[in-house]
């Protein structure tokens, strides 16, 4: 495989330590002030975007993530030459001698991200054919590409399964078409989006994801020459055009981090200034903040979050945008366990997403997961037999244990459990955190957590 890092993106990189394993002492407030990076779930769609312009683009506030990096990668495999900007954290991708890339090095990325799935638009577009490796991702459930390969069958491609991934071809080009998502899927609506922006005609999505990172791919895309209209009860209309130019762009901040660290003051009983969080994108968490208890002040540069007095058990129902994102509970069910009294978190979005409660309970929580959730006509996810519900009863100290991480979201929570609790805790393989906490364990520090990598 190719070098993931430029000299430059490798020498600020090595700023932050690389680990797999922390012994992390507890028991201490995280306090002090963090920045928030640019948007993992914008950045790295906004890069293959890229592929579609005519002309070089800038993209700012790149996260220093794995999945960035995977991203870059595979770009640079199809010929995009990618560069550090002027700016630090910004990137120049230029598209102008893209080429087809030899299989066996698309196939080196296999299982290293879900982004890859979103290169077929483009690549049909620029080459006629794409190959997508077998994806990657967290193991927070099925994560199907049905509604993808669906709608790109709509848009006139040919999709071969194959035993390593998927080849796509598009003999007679791409067209506009009528496509409805059975469910908002967030990577679907990408999919679209990249895909209608350069086919014949016009596409009308219904049924879209309207995430804020959806919405800045849709600004992108516009500022590239696209025409994108949105219309109410989640209707995009996209009318295709035939060349696109490349894009100067500012990535939306993490509003994933921003949580994170959000519920990391509430958890260890902290005080953390996010700086860079906006409140407009944060509004449904903002409000389940505060009835948990939680304390925040908006300012012009950044959010402070604490606890507001003690902490108050909470229902909430993880949903697609405008609702609680599913991304936010695994923080905040570290902070519920504080709770006095029962919060019941309902996973709506993914059908297996409460694994990471297991190691909770090892460190003193008393977490339930029942498999039925909410009533079915509320179920954004058909009903499955797996895990839906999580009942969390508090307060219940929390102790020190050796946990492993699970995935990117239950392993920061698995963190500032460790962190909150009581004594020592080993926690494993948290090299996972780098696909979506740019340096987190620099972050960490600042904000005095007290913790050695081991391992
Ligand atoms: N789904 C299907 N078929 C499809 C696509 C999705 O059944 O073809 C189902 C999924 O299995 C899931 C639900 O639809 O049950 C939602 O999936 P969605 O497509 O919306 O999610 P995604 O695009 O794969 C992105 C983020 C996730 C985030 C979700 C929901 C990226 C790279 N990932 O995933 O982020 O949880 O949207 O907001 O943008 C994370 O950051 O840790 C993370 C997992």
């Amino acid at each position: 495989m190719k070098t993931l890092l430029s000299d430059e993106a490798a020498q600020a990189a090595a700023a932050e330590p690389a680990g797999e394993v922390l012994l992390v002492r507890g028991g201490r407030p995280l306090r002090g002030r963090v920045t928030v990076t640019g948007a993992k779930n914008l950045a790295t769609k906004a890069m293959v975007a890229s592929l579609l312009g005519d002309s070089p683009s800038t993209l700012r506030d790149v996260p220093q993530i794995s999945d960035v990096r995977v991203v870059r990668s595979l770009l640079e495999v199809h010929g995009v030459k990618v560069t550090d900007g002027a700016e630090p954290g910004s990137l120049v991708l230029d598209p102008t001698d893209a080429v087809s890339a030899h299989m066996e090095e698309i196939d080196a990325h296999a299982g290293a991200s879900r982004i890859p799935i979103l290169f077929c638009g483009p690549l049909l577009h620029l080459l006629g054919e794409a190959f997508i490796p077998d994806l990657g991702g967290c193991r927070i459930g099925d994560r199907p590409i049905n509604f993808h390969l669906d709608a790109l069958r709509q848009f006139g491609a040919v999709v071969e399964k194959l035993p390593t991934g998927i080849r796509l071809s598009a003999p007679e080009g791409l067209h506009g078409a009528n496509i409805e998502l059975p469910y908002p899927s967030v990577g679907a609506t990408e999919q679209v989006l990249l895909t209608a922006v350069r086919a014949a005609g016009v596409t009308e999505l219904r049924g879209a994801a309207i995430e804020p990172e959806i919405m800045d791919l849709i600004a992108v895309l516009q500022k590239m020459g696209a025409i994108i209209s949105y219309e109410p009860n989640r209707v995009i209309l996209i009318e295709g055009v035939d060349a696109l130019t490349g894009y100067d762009h500012r990535c939306i901040f993490d509003r994933n981090e921003a949580a994170s660290w959000a519920s990391a003051a509430l958890a260890t009983d902290g005080d953390i200034f996010v700086e860079g969080a906006k409140q407009q994108e944060m509004l449904t968490f903002l409000n389940i903040y505060r009835k948990a208890g939680g304390w925040f002040d908006v300012r012009e540069d950044g959010i402070q979050f604490r606890r507001g007095g003690p902490l108050k058990p909470v229902i909430v129902e993880t949903d697609v945008h405008p609702g609680f994102m599913t991304d936010w509970q695994q923080p905040l069910i570290v902070a519920l366990t504080q709770a006095e009294g029962e919060s019941v978190v309902h996973e709506t979005v993914y059908e297996n997403r409460f694994g990471f409660t297991d190691a909770l309970n090892k460190m003193g929580a008393s977490i339930v997961v029942h498999r039925d959730g909410l009533d079915a006509p509320y179920r954004r996810v058909p009903r499955r037999a797996l895990e839906q519900a999580a009942v969390v009863t508090g307060p219940t100290p929390l102790h020190g244990a050796d946990v492993v991480v699970p995935d990117l979201r239950g392993g920061y929570s698995h963190l500032i459990a460790a962190l909150a609790a009581d004594g020592e805790s080993t926690v494993r393989g948290v090299g996972i955190l780098s696909r979506g906490y740019e340096k987190l364990f620099t972050k960490l520090s600042a904000l005095g957590a007290d913790f050695d990598i081991v391992g």
